[in-house]
């Protein structure tokens, strides 16, 4: 099976990326070819607005992105994960989300969907306790599901500030693999 991780966060050994690692590890007896997609890292601009994407499914912008979306049609299940910056995700993922508009077809306005069924998880990592920020968690969990994805499971970790918080945090880690049972019953 194909896994995509797309890691939002710039600390490779924070919580959010500790948790992808987790999510990774369930699907250990699949033999998985796992593409690893650091945001911060990698080379991504910004949406141009030309709509040139839903006449034909491309993106006139030539960067890091193109191998990212074929790497998401072309996945079995990708791994979403950012912290909340201010309210909302990162920079870097919002960036990534605008570009994922080829995944939506027909006029401005009257999308519709060019995948359906495709299987994901969101982690969100944050620094407050998790009754606060939901609506950052609610809003990326709207926009995947209207490229397509049936998202199995949105998981939030508070706390999160501290690197390494995570190991401590066994309620989060069972959420992990709770979410990844289910995708696994359905692949
Ligand atoms: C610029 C910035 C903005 C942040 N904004 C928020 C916020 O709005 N709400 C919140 O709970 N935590 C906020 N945090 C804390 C981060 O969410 C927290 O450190 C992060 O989830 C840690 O996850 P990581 O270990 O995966 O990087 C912010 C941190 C930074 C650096």
């Amino acid at each position: 099976m194909k896994i995509v991780a797309i890691y939002g966060s710039s600390r490779k050994n924070g919580n959010g990326a500790a948790l992808v690692e987790r999510a990774i590890n369930n699907f250990a007896d699949k033999n998985p070819e796992v593409n690893r997609y650091y945001l911060s890292e990698i080379d991504i601009k910004s949406c141009m607005g030309c709509f040139a994407c839903r006449k034909k499914e491309m993106c006139v912008r030539k960067d890091d992105m193109s191998n990212l979306l074929q790497d998401i049609i072309e996945s079995d299940f990708v791994i979403f994960s950012s912290p909340v910056y201010m309210y909302d995700a990162t920079g870097s993922f919002r960036l990534m989300i605008n570009r994922m508009y080829p995944m939506l077809g027909g006029e401005p306005g009257k999308y519709t969907k060019r995948y359906t069924h495709k299987k994901c998880m969101i982690i969100m990592t944050q620094g407050a306790p998790t009754i606060m920020f939901r609506g950052a968690g609610r809003i990326i969990k709207r926009i995947i599901k209207s490229f397509g994805f049936d998202v199995f499971g949105l998981v939030r970790m508070g706390f999160a500030n501290e690197r390494g918080a995570v190991e401590k945090n066994e309620r989060v880690l069972r959420k992990i693999d709770n979410v990844c049972s289910k995708v696994i019953k359905k692949l």
